[in-house]
């Protein structure tokens, strides 16, 4: 009896200790990290059609970014082409995977085409991102519109090429999954830069 309660006993130590030392460190971080301001993102984010998905691909940046709609926006361009570069990488090596058809490889290489123009699109936006200090920040800013809009089409363009075609649901499917992902990156930085631009009036 006395043994077993004892047992029950040094059990509970144990739990309580489990406990303690899985809560204790959450808490002194909690206390000594700064908070990153995750509202600033939330409410810009608030502007774009994927509210969720421009908040969960930013929330990792809050640090970087505090609260300036200028390094959002960058950032926001940052992930889209980080993201182009390796959904094309993963198209490229699933059209060299066994079993398509000829036709489904010759939509993914158009596929892979569009998406590579995109990423030349995003690049050459970062890029004028780069440049705005200094005068003619509308004009600028004109031309990361056009950039990133065209991005946008050529990314749309490439699941539009796929859905007329007959071909294994499996693979338009997964295809159709990366496609939309970076396309609604894309719509959600498009509508960061508007943003921006409205805000610097
Ligand atoms: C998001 O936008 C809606 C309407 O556009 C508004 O009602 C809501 O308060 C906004 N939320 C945040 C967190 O800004
Ligand atoms: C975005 O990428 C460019 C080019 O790599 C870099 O110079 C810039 O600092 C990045 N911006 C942000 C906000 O991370």
């Amino acid at each position: 009896m006395e043994g077993s309660s004892f047992t029950k006993f040094v059990k509970f130590l144990f739990i309580l200790l489990a406990i303690i030392s899985n809560t204790k460190p959450s808490l002194a971080t909690r206390n000594l990290a700064p908070k990153p301001n995750t509202d600033f993102i939330r409410k810009s984010c608030n502007a774009t059609i994927y509210p969720r998905l421009c908040f969960s691909s930013l929330l990792s940046h809050a640090n970087s970014i505090q609260t300036s709609p200028k390094l959002l926006t960058a950032t926001a361009l940052n992930v889209t082409l980080a993201t182009a570069k390796s959904t094309s990488a993963l198209l490229s090596s699933l059209s060299q995977s066994h079993g398509l058809k000829p036709r489904e490889i010759d939509a993914m290489k158009d596929c892979i085409e569009e998406l590579s123009d995109s990423v030349y699109e995003l690049r050459e936006s970062i890029g004028e991102m780069c440049k705005l200090e200094g005068f003619d920040f509308q004009v600028k800013m004109n031309d990361i519109q056009t950039w990133v809009s065209a991005a946008l089409t050529d990314e749309d363009t490439c699941t539009d090429g796929f859905e007329g075609k007959a071909m294994n649901v499996k693979v338009k499917n997964d295809v159709r999954k990366l496609i939309m992902n970076i396309a609604h990156l894309t719509s959600n930085a498009l509508a960061l830069i508007n943003r921006y631009v409205s805000l610097h009036g």
